[in-house]
This record gives structure tokens, sequence and C-alpha cells, in this order.
């Protein structure tokens, strides 16, 4: 596309959030209950339609990307993070391509879904025209070829559907999405040990399997009872879906919590489900228990626990303002959005 081109073509800016999981992690794939807050870190894509290719850079990146409309296999795309543009490409089947810049405000790698805020922006950045939960449907798609990761639908659902001051409980079987608002009384702290995330993609994998021939012998996570899974023979069958199950009653009691106020029983569901992602499910390290274990020391914290897939990334806190003060609270977004131009 030539200077000229660029210059007459409408300027689109997309901007997708990132997330924190307030509670709930590894229960999207069983179909299970999450609390994920969209956050005010996001990425933004600024460009404009036209041509035959989707030409991006990113401030965070080397190298640019630039492919064509039509392409088999995103995993093989150079370099690594055009695969997320590739398989959003792949899903969206955009009319037209697209030349732009990406810039974003979310540590990556860090567990905060800076790949699903990506995948948001760049579908609504290529003409995406769907509902929320389409457009989050679309991106897990794309995630998933993207990645080979069998990631399940929680970051981009967080994403696409955003309420500014309000964590979401989500649904995972039915797909409902009941905003909730985050008391004015408590600050939401995202803190990083720094460790690079290790094993993610076959650990995850791995885990969902383990999840899914425990269901194959109690039935559906959602609807198994903790005496069905006590009953598994195999140790760690046995462990990871006793975490899924315990997890998802802990997933409603911190929203009961919440609609409360009740702070201190929400707190109490955060570190027993670090407790059960460290113990039962094992995609803790010791970086984030010894966070989590400091935190729990910390006066004015209700609850911490690691947020996300795990092997690594970010730790979660809810904490009476002012609790942490050397970290800066998170503000809950709206969601993914075109903005004016
Ligand atoms: C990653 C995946 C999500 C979810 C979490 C764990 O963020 O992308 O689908 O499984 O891990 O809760």
């Amino acid at each position: 596309m030539t200077r000229d081109a660029v210059a007459i073509g409408r300027r689109i800016r997309a901007w997708a959030p990132g997330r924190v999981n307030l509670i709930g992690d590894h229960t999207d794939y069983t179909g299970g209950l999450a609390f994920p807050m969209a956050i005010e870190l996001g990425t933004r894509v600024i460009g404009v339609r036209g041509g035959d290719r989707v030409q991006l850079r990113s401030g965070a990146e080397p190298e640019p990307v630039d492919l064509p409309l039509h392409l088999p296999d995103p995993t093989v795309v150079e370099p690594a993070w055009g695969r997320y543009v590739a398989g959003v490409i792949n899903e969206v089947a955009p009319a037209t391509g697209f030349t732009g810049s990406v810039s974003t405000t979310l540590p990556v790698g860090a567990g905060l879904s800076s790949s699903a805020a990506l995948e948001l922006a760049v579908a609504l950045a290529l003409g995406f025209d769907g509902s929320p939960l389409e457009l989050a449907q679309r991106c897990q798609a794309a995630e998933q070829r993207a990645s080979g990761v069998p990631c399940g639908i929680l970051d981009q659902l967080a994403s696409a559907n955003g309420v500014v001051g309000h964590g979401l409980l989500l649904d995972c079987t039915s797909l409902a999405i009941t905003p909730i608002p985050i008391p004015d009384d408590v600050e939401v702290f995202v803190l990083n040990p720094g460790e690079p995330r290790r094993l993610l993609g076959s650990a995850y994998a791995e885990r969902r399997a383990a999840c899914e021939a425990a269901a194959a012998l109690v039935g559906p996570l959602r609807h198994a009872t903790l005496a069905a899974v006590e009953s598994l023979d195999d140790d760690v069958l046995r462990r990871r879906a006793r975490h899924v199950v315990t997890e998802n009653a802990r997933v409603l009691a911190f929203a009961e919590a919440l609609r409360n106020d009740d702070l201190v029983t929400a707190g109490e569901a955060m570190w027993a489900s670090h407790a059960s992602l460290r113990d039962d499910f094992e995609v803790s390290t010791p970086a984030l228990d010894a966070l989590v274990a400091s935190l729990r020391e910390t006066p004015g914290v209700y609850g911490a626990r690691l947020t996300g897939a795990g092997f690594g990334g970010c730790v979660v806190a809810l904490a009476r303002p002012g609790a942490i003060p050397w970290s800066s609270p998170v503000d809950a977004s709206g969601p993914a959005r075109l903005e004016a131009s």
C-alpha cells in the first residue's frame, strides 16, 4: 500500500484489554466456573484497511509481520508473534488486508492474556463483525491454531465482555456472563515475581487431558460430586478432578462474598484456590508460593493466589487500598472495542 492510500483511508483504532483471573483457574475447559476481570492494561491496533496483505509493526517486537489473506498453517509463521495474527486471519477471513501498528501496555508472557488482547484487537481491526461471544469464540480458535495449546475460552471471553468496575462470573457451560461490582473498599493487585514461564504448552495439554480422563470415569466435572471424585483410583486423576470440583465451588463462594462485601470470605476462597492449584493441580512454582505466603503475612491483604495457567506468571491479590504499597492496583476495564479515530 502506498503512503497516499494510507493517508486517504479511514484510520481504524481497535483496543482490547488483558485480564486477571480473580479465581477459577483450569476450570474453563471442563465447562466450569471462573471469575476474571478485564484490566486497563491492553493492546491497541491502529492502521488502515485495504490491499491483500496484513502488515503490522509492534513496538514490543523487533520483526514486523507481513502475511497474505490466505495461509494454510499459522504455526509455521515467523516472527512467532505473527502466529496469533495468522490465526485471527484464518478465523475472521477478512475481505481486505490491513497496514498498521500494534502497541501494548501488557507485559508479554506474564499470564495477563497478552495474546488474547492481541487477537481481539487484530480481529476488530480486520473488520470482525459479530457479538462479543462470537468474537471470543473466533479468537479462542485462533489462539489454539496459533499456539497448538488446547486453551479454554476464559481469556477471550473476559477481554470481549469487560465491564468497568466489575468482575465477571463466567459459566463456561452455558457461556453466561454475570458482571459483579468490585466493592469500593478493596483493590486488586497483580504481582509478578518475574520468573520465565516454563513447559506451559505441554503441561497445560496434559492437565486438560487428565481432566478429560477423569470426566470419562465420573461424568462431566461440572456436575461431579466430591465423593465421586474421591473414589477415583488413580491418584493423579483424583487430585486433578478434585481441584476442578472444589474450584467451581470456590468461584461461587467468592462471587457471593463479593456481592455481600464480605471480603474476608472472598479472600479465604483465594488462599484455598492457591493451595489447590499448588497441591492438587500442581501448576504453581516456588516463586509464586513464596509470594503468596508473604502476602498472607501482609496486613490488609484479604486473599491472594496464582492467576492464569500457572507454571510462572503472576499472583493476584485482593487487599485494602494501600495495603501493598510497592505495587499499583489494577482497575476493571470495559470490553474490546473499535475506538473513534
Ligand atoms: C490460560 C488459558 C485459559 C485458562 C487458564 C487457566 O490462560 O488460556 O483458557 O484455561 O489458562 O485457568
